[in-house]
């Protein structure tokens, strides 16, 4: 194992009815706050979270300024409308209602509100974040993670770069996760969620890092449980057991406890899929669904040993009789089988994309050097995933 240090300063509140938490945290903070409540487009107000989260922030007598309207894959122009609410009513908390859309732009409003410029300074490393509003988080898709950990994506759509960036100031000071909030999530979104959370998982486990049995062990419980509750949670998407279940996966999956210990992992397919959804704004899971497998297969021809791996401990396979590069080929299918079964697309026709943008993607995913670490990529390997995801 490498040396790792293990530090989360997410409060989190997980189970039914953990919303009367948010009036006691407010009351923490010892006066009457201002409070920028920041969400998307309208779920909120449909399945009555809006109405709780009002409720509480009430009865803590908070000042209550709106900002909705976040798009899925959050844009850079609604982080600036954030900052400058933010710099207007003297904003002392940031409270994100929603899933990783609104949490991340919220991350972003966080550090704009503190820096004279403009946030894509920051999001972009021109200039070093040193400060943040603190935010809160009420989560209402269980996905990405962004609940409990630093990081964020914002989409600058006048210069399509989508980009991810992280920063121990925006890790969020506490999340309400109640597992009934996300009963109204629709099918595909749901799907998404799995194969997003799953993805994160998997590119955490293909480090290098020797002697790490107990990590490794910990994802591959992970992906079986994602295996096992997927397909119950889309037969009965009211079910409060799956929803729960779900929700504990998607948050632990990326809050860093996948890492410890480990060289971090292999991020190249979330690099890839940000590059695509740059250019064309598809769902973040949808793109990983195309194409995660791809890469698996274009990975094992190198090196099989880890998709056998997985092949073996989570899918179950039998070794007998079989090369490690049959097993491997079989793990990828597999997987590329799993998430076809839950109606997650599978090529980039899915969304009609076709490959007259390929060299612009394979750009974009070098934006910053060095992709992928169990391999290394290079651009003409990008645009072989590319090819393969067609
Ligand atoms: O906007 P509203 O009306 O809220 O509707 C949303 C949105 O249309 C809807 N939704 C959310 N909760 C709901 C609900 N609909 C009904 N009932 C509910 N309870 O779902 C739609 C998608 O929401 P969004 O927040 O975009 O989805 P997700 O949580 O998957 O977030 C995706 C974004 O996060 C980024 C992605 O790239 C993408 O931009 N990521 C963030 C990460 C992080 N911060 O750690 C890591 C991830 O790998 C990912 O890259
Ligand atoms: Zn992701």
């Amino acid at each position: 194992m490498n040396t790792f240090v293990q530090y989360n300063p997410t409060k989190l509140y997980f189970g039914k009815g953990q919303i009367c938490q948010l009036s006691q945290e407010l009351n923490k903070l010892g006066h009457s706050v201002n409070v920028l409540v920041v969400y998307g487009g309208g779920s909120i107000k449909k399945n009555g979270v809006y109405d709780d989260v009002m409720k509480e922030l009430k009865s803590a007598a908070a000042h209550i300024v709106e900002l909705s309207g976040v798009e899925p894959n959050p844009r850079l122009s609604t982080v600036h409308k954030g900052v400058e609410i933010c710099k207007q009513e003297n904003i002392d908390l940031l409270l994100a209602v929603g899933g990783g859309s609104v949490i991340d732009c919220t991350k972003a409003i966080a550090i704009g509100a503190k820096y004279e410029g403009d946030a894509w300074d920051l999001i972009t490393r021109k200039a070093e974040i040193k400060e943040a509003l603190p935010i809160g988080t009420v989560l209402t898709l269980a996905a990405t993670g962004s609940e409990m950990n630093s990081t964020s994506v914002i989409t600058n759509w006048e210069t399509k770069d989508k980009l991810g960036w992280s920063s121990p100031h925006v890790h969020p000071r506490f999340s309400i996760l109640d597992p009934e909030y996300t009963f109204s999530v629709p099918r595909d979104q749901t799907v998404y969620g799995i194969v997003d959370s799953m993805s994160h998982a998997l590119e955490s486990y293909f480090h290098r890092t020797k002697n790490t049995p107990m990590i490794d062990g910990f994802i591959e419980s992970f992906l079986r449980t994602a295996i096992q509750t997927g397909p119950r949670l889309l037969e009965d998407m009211q079910s409060f057991e799956y929803r729960e279940t779900m929700m504990y996966v998607s948050t632990t999956a990326f809050n860093d406890t996948l890492l410890n210990g480990t060289d971090g992992g292999d991020w190249a397919t979330h690099r890839i899929e940000h590059a695509v959804s740059a250019l064309y704004d598809i769902p973040h899971g949808g793109g990983l669904a195309i194409l995660f497998p791809n890469w698996l297969e274009h990975v094992l021809e190198e090196d099989p040993s880890r998709v056998k791996q997985l092949a073996v401990n989570v899918f179950g396979m039998d070794p007998t009789g079989k090369s490690d590069t049959e097993l491997a080929k079989e793990g990828a299918q597999a997987l590329r089988d799993f998430w076809n079964s839950l109606g997650a697309p599978s090529t980039l026709g899915d969304y009609d994309i076709d490959d007259s943008e390929f060299g612009s993607i394979v750009e974009k995913t070098f934006i910053k050097p060095g992709v992928g670490t169990y391999k290394e990529l290079d651009p003409e390997s990008v645009m072989d995933i590319l090819k393969r995801s067609l």
